[in-house]
């Protein structure tokens, strides 16, 4: 939650490589690194921005993940489908520190084991996640709601107690224009439409420029045009930032996904373009084509 007081945490980078010397031979890596969106000293030497290697995750015996391994590049917009239960949102869990795989390696650019940092330092450290419900502060305005977002180190008063700088501002101002909020700046969030309020809470994720974004069913719930403009505006952000996006649109995806990844029983099923995907017969088998 972005106003909960954090700890002080600095990124001390982990000193054995984490990751195999040989690991880029290996067929099934397939991320697309875009070479673009890596910064803040994040080290994304080999273009991957996350690795999932051999992750499994129980519950009580129930293997929600199962061995599955995952690639995203850097800058990639990368959709993640598969039927209910398949584990998509377990998979946020693990990367966002929420749940802890009973197996596997977890790491955030070339240094950073997910597996050992807590939801406060992930976030810190550059991965930001949007869950499906909006969980704007209705009360507040769209102003109020990004400033909170922007200065996450103090309580909600503080916080808007504090003084923005210059850049704040701007950055404020620059992800207003990019969530088409800038004409409701001064409108209670409580009052914009569902598909704004899930604007809003994109806005405040990008207002921390996080590297990698992770989006659950985004666009449910959206109408036609609001769907569209989201297509639009994850199109803008891919790049400049990854993305990981689950969702059930097919039409959505199709607009949006240049690489998708089905998910199925915890692994990973098929892994292509949407076009190949669709064509894989088992993956007709068990989602799309029921
Ligand atoms: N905390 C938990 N305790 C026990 N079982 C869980 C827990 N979280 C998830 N599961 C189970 O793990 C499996 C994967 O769930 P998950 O929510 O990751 O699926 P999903 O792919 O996101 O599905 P959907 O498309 O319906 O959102 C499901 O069978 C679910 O019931
Ligand atoms: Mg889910």
């Amino acid at each position: 939650m972005r106003i909960t007081p954090t700890a002080d945490f600095m990124l001390e980078p982990i000193l054995d490589p984490p990751i195999d010397a040989n690991r880029d031979q290996g067929s099934s890596r397939d991320a697309i690194g875009l070479g673009q969106a890596a910064g803040k000293g994040l080290n994304t030497r080999h273009g991957t921005i996350l690795t999932l290697e051999d992750i499994s995750v129980s519950f009580d015996g129930f293997k929600a993940l199962n061995a599955l391994n995952l690639y995203i590049g850097v800058g990639e917009l990368r959709c993640i489908i598969g039927p209910n239960g398949a584990g998509k949102t377990t998979l946020m869990d693990v990367i966002t520190g929420k749940t802890r795989p009973s197996h596997g390696k977890a790491w955030f650019g070339e240094t950073l084991d997910l597996t050992s940092m807590s939801e406060v330092q992930i976030a810190q450290a550059g991965i930001g996640r949007k869950f499906q419900k909006p969980t704007v502060f209705e009360a507040l305005s769209v102003f109020e709601n990004l400033e909170l977002a922007l200065k996450t180190d103090k309580s909600v008063w503080a916080s808007l107690r504090a003084k923005l700088t210059g850049e704040q501002n701007d950055r404020i101002s620059e992800v207003l224009e990019t969530i088409r909020l800038t004409t409701s700046v001064n409108r209670a969030a409580g009052l914009l439409s569902h598909g704004q309020k899930q604007f809003l809470e994109i806005g405040m994720l990008l207002v921390q420029d996080p590297q990698l974004l992770l989006l659950d069913e985004p666009v449910a719930g959206m109408t036609d045009a609001e769907t569209e403009f989201t297509a639009e505006l994850f199109k803008s952000l891919a790049g400049k930032h990854s993305l990981m996006v689950v969702e059930h649109d097919m039409g959505f995806v199709g607009a949006i996904a240049d690489h998708v990844t089905v998910l199925h029983q915890g692994s990973v099923l098929a892994e292509g373009s949407l076009a190949q995907v669709q064509d894989n017969e088992r993956v007709i088998e068990v989602y799309l084509g029921r």
